[in-house]
């Protein structure tokens, strides 16, 4: 930044300074003796003078440094970032390592309306970060559909996988996702596994994402710049083949419950929902994601947790205990 004051260390003389911060004076002095009315005059139009030319540096200056910026980030890698998220988890997470590896293109797929078209990422050397929740120890049933049916990629492009677990485990969440991405010819670089708050209680992976969260996804995305200079891919990923099937389920269906007294008609609930379910009224096909008990600010949508207690009760009695989030 340059600077211009105006001094009168005696009477009869002033001096006009220009100086810049960093590097110290660049143009000094103009003095002057003459009549009093005259010396105002001539030192006002000196003052204005000097005042333009310090201006017209620091446009200059900060012209140059837009251009800079703008380089810089032209010269930013386009990061792809596929989610599928409902409780935005593991949007956050995949969105924080895009942007450390480069600039984020977002391709959100959470929302049935995101999910009516495919999605072609088919020009080579692309970078492709897929973040999903692990529920049940597996890849949303949902996604991995999508992903298997509508994603195209092209052959040796570089995938990162991401998911996001409630303090439990990822099982075979990664695993499967390792399987899908090579079955398109596609290459897994690295792959995350990191801790949320659980969706069910906030007794397990209570306070998470935390700093050692991102202090993890920061020493990944080192991990995977030197990968991409050097081009190193995964061989596998930890998981286990054949992978998690629950234990055969009682066709139960149940979905949450709108109180009307309450209800605001925001919509809000609605607009969240990834499968459509609460505008259908249909809870065959709703996933027990409690993304939209979480949207509603009044209190109006309650999940009947009867079915879901067991899964509680279990979380909280045997996996309070804070888990570390990983990468290979
Ligand atoms: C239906 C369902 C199943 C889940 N299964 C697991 C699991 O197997 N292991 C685990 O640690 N967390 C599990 N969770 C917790 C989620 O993985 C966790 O909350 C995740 O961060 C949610 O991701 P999102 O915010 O991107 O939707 C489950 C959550 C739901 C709703
Ligand atoms: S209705 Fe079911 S699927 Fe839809 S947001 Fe609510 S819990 Fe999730
Ligand atoms: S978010 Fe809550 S208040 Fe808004 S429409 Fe849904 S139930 Fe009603």
């Amino acid at each position: 930044m340059v600077y211009s004051r105006e001094l009168r260390p005696i009477p009869f003389f002033s001096f006009h300074c220009l100086w810049n911060e960093e590097q110290g004076f660049l143009l000094v002095l103009f003095s002057f003796l003459l009549c009093k009315e005259r010396r105002a005059e001539l030192s006002d139009l000196l003052h204005s003078g000097v005042e333009r030319v310090a201006q017209q540096i620091n446009n200059e200056v900060k012209d140059g440094n837009h251009m800079a910026e703008t380089e810089e980030e032209t010269q930013k890698l386009k990061i792809y970032h596929i989610t599928f998220s409902p409780t935005r988890g593991s949007y956050h997470y995949g969105s924080y390592l895009a942007n450390k590896l480069g600039t984020e293109v977002l391709i959100d797929k959470t929302l049935p309306a995101e999910r009516i078209d495919d999605c072609v990422l088919d020009q080579e050397n692309q970078i492709i970060v897929v973040s999903y929740p692990c529920y049940g120890g597996r890849m949303p049933s949902l996604f991995s559909a999508y992903f298997k049916n509508h994603v195209h990629l092209a052959k040796g492009s570089s995938v990162i996988l991401l998911t996001s677990y409630g303090n439990r485990h990822f099982d075979d969440a990664l695993v499967e996702g390792f399987d899908l991405v090579k079955e398109k010819g596609a290459e897994v670089i690295g792959a995350t596994a990191m801790v949320t708050e659980h969706v069910y209680t906030n007794k397990v992976g209570t306070g998470r994402p935390n700093t050692s969260d991102y202090a993890v996804l920061d020493a990944f995305s080192s991990v995977i710049q030197r990968r991409l200079q050097q081009g190193e891919k995964l061989t596998d990923v930890e998981g286990n083949r054949p992978y998690k099937t629950g234990a055969a389920k009682k066709a139960v269906y149940f979905m949450p419950e709108r109180n009307e007294a309450l209800c605001s008609h925001c919509n809000a609930c609605y607009a969240v929902c990834p499968t459509g379910a609460l505008s259908a009224n249909d809870p065959q096909a709703c996933l027990h994601c409690l993304a939209c008990v979480k949207a509603c600010k009044s209190g109006a949508l309650t999940m009947d947790m009867t079915y879901l207690q067991g899964a509680v009760t279990f979380l909280e009695t045997h996996c309070s205990k804070q888990r570390e989030s990983i990468y290979c």
